[in-house]
């Protein structure tokens, strides 16, 4: 099925998220869509399978004018999208959530319905168990199951939003595999992503889209300088790390034990300075979690001590915590950072923790307006937080920290976010630092631990190493280090 969309526009309040986009995919391709964070990409798709509604321009499917009212008319024409935030039922089983979205819903053939999920796993090489609940399953197994709902459905366009984020390596070799085989089955693949590599791994032809428009497009064989340009407008310039000296300790550690239900890291001692950067390195899930939460008073340490600029404060209340000068960036930036529902006004009033009983809100309104510009937060005062898009919610968690903190812990501080934002969400660090503040950050990519670190702190298998000088550790050292060896 050849896509045609002609100048399409998308307006939300007066941000014009969509500004006369047109582009052309040909059946049988794997085409990708790419762009920094807040391009307009997840609108763009969303406005093509039904999802939201356009004030401008048309659809074409196979030269014909289309007009979808609702995801089930797009579904019922052809074109299926997976979603960044996934769609599917966590608490139904496999089979039911394959059932999702047909005519004769519940009701109809089940034996017939698994027979047709047999059919595409085997198609697929997939192994999801029909009767496994949903909760169960990988973000990559949730994947495979919608892409097989959406054929049963009869999807020939398959549109897939950010699929790599937050899925591992084997996974992404399994879904890169499976795209490919959708395109050399004739199925028209759209892959929206702001990853470089994944769009150079993949992509026959991509179109980039920068602040709601299209800057370009490209066909094979292209470059990453090229890609860049179009996505930033420049060349981005690699940024420089500063000498700074390290001031008196901030954070120490004696024998520290944190844990949970599954897991135990015994033993931690460490010492942070002012001006410090610890990269805590570790395959996922391996305490830098229960570390990061320890040390900024969410949890209780299991034993062990915990001081902070010289007293020590193991089992005082979180709001000691804050007000000694810690905070805490979780990755779940929406679930546990921010609030959805409230605005960035609304935000701002509460990390101020006022004890006034009344809210000025026309100087608070006023404030998250000079905010929103020192930190280049694509949004308003009256956006709320569930509509800025990955790297805005990032900016404005940043925005929301008081100035002249002692410590931030932050994990995954650049998860999911373009290079642009990435670099400047380490500009925004790196000043910090530059002023003392020490910060200790948790990261699954080691350039980033590379980069930033002074010193390197190695989860392993409910073990952690002796925190290793970045600047005399080699990468294979440290991937022996978190694969266990030497520890
Ligand atoms: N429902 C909404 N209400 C208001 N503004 C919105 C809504 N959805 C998106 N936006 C805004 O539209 C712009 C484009 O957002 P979109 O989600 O399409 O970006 P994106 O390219 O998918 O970014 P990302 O890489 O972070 O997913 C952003 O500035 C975003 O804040
Ligand atoms: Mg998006």
């Amino acid at each position: 099925m050849r896509l045609e969309l002609k100048n399409i526009h998308k307006y939300f309040g007066s941000l014009h998220a969509n500004d006369d986009i047109s582009l052309t995919v040909e059946s049988g391709t794997i085409y990708g869509l790419l762009g920094e964070n807040g391009a307009g990409k997840s609108t763009l798709m969303k406005v093509l399978s039904g999802f939201i509604h356009r004030e401008g321009g048309e659809i074409l499917l196979d030269g014909k004018s289309v007009e979808f009212k609702s995801p089930a008319e797009a579904i019922r024409a052809g074109v299926g999208m997976l979603h960044q935030d996934p769609l599917d039922l966590p608490p139904l089983r496999v089979l039911d959530n394959f059932l999702l979205g047909r005519e004769d819903g519940f009701l109809q053939d089940r034996s017939k319905a698994l027979a047709d999920l047999k059919k595409y796993s085997a198609q697929f090489g997939f192994d999801i168990a029909p009767d496994a609940l949903v909760s169960a399953l990988t973000v990559g197994e949730r994947q495979q199951l919608e892409i097989m709902r959406l054929l049963s459905l009869g999807a020939k366009i398959l549109i897939f939003d950010e699929p790599t984020t937050g899925i591992s390596l084997p996974q992404k070799i399994k879904l890169f595999e499976t795209l490919r085989l959708l395109a050399k089955q004739g199925m028209t693949v759209i892959f929206v992503t702001h990853k470089l590599e994944d769009a150079q791994d993949l992509c026959g032809k991509v179109t980039v889209l920068r602040l709601g428009k299209v800057t370009g497009e490209v066909t094979r064989p292209f470059t990453t300088d090229q890609l860049v340009k179009l996505m930033f407008g420049q060349s981005l310039a690699a940024s420089q790390r500063e000498t700074i000296a390290l001031g008196e300790p901030v954070l120490e550690l004696r024998d520290l034990c944190v844990a949970d239900f599954r897991l135990r890291v015994p033993n931690i001692n460490l010492q942070v300075r002012a001006a410090e950067v610890i990269g805590l390195a570790g395959i996922e899930g391996s305490g830098q979690r229960l570390f990061l939460r320890a040390c900024a008073g969410l949890d209780r340490p299991a034993g062990g001590e915990l001081w902070i600029n010289g007293a020590k404060i193991n089992r005082q209340a979180y709001h000691r915590f804050l007000d000694s000068g810690i905070v805490y960036l979780p990755a779940g930036r929406l679930e546990e950072g921010l609030v959805p529902g409230l605005n960035l006004t609304e935000h701002l009033i509460l990390a101020k923790r006022s004890k006034e009983f009344f809210v000025n809100w026309n100087l608070a309104q006023t404030q998250a307006q000079e905010r929103i510009k020192e930190y280049s937060i694509r949004g308003a005062p009256e956006s709320r937080v569930e509509a800025l898009s990955g790297g805005n919610q990032q900016r404005a968690l940043l925005a929301l920290l008081q100035p002249n903190l002692k410590l931030i812990l932050l994990e995954h501080p650049t998860r999911g976010l373009d290079i642009e934002s990435t670099m400047w969400v380490w500009r925004q660090l790196l000043e910090r630092r530059r002023r003392g503040t020490a910060i200790v950050f948790a990261s699954a990519d080691l350039d980033e631990i590379f980069e930033y670190s002074d010193r390197i702190l190695v989860f392993s298998g409910g073990r952690v190493a002796k925190a290793l000088n970045a600047k005399e550790t080699s990468v294979t050292q440290l991937g022996e280090l978190i694969g266990g060896k030497g520890l």
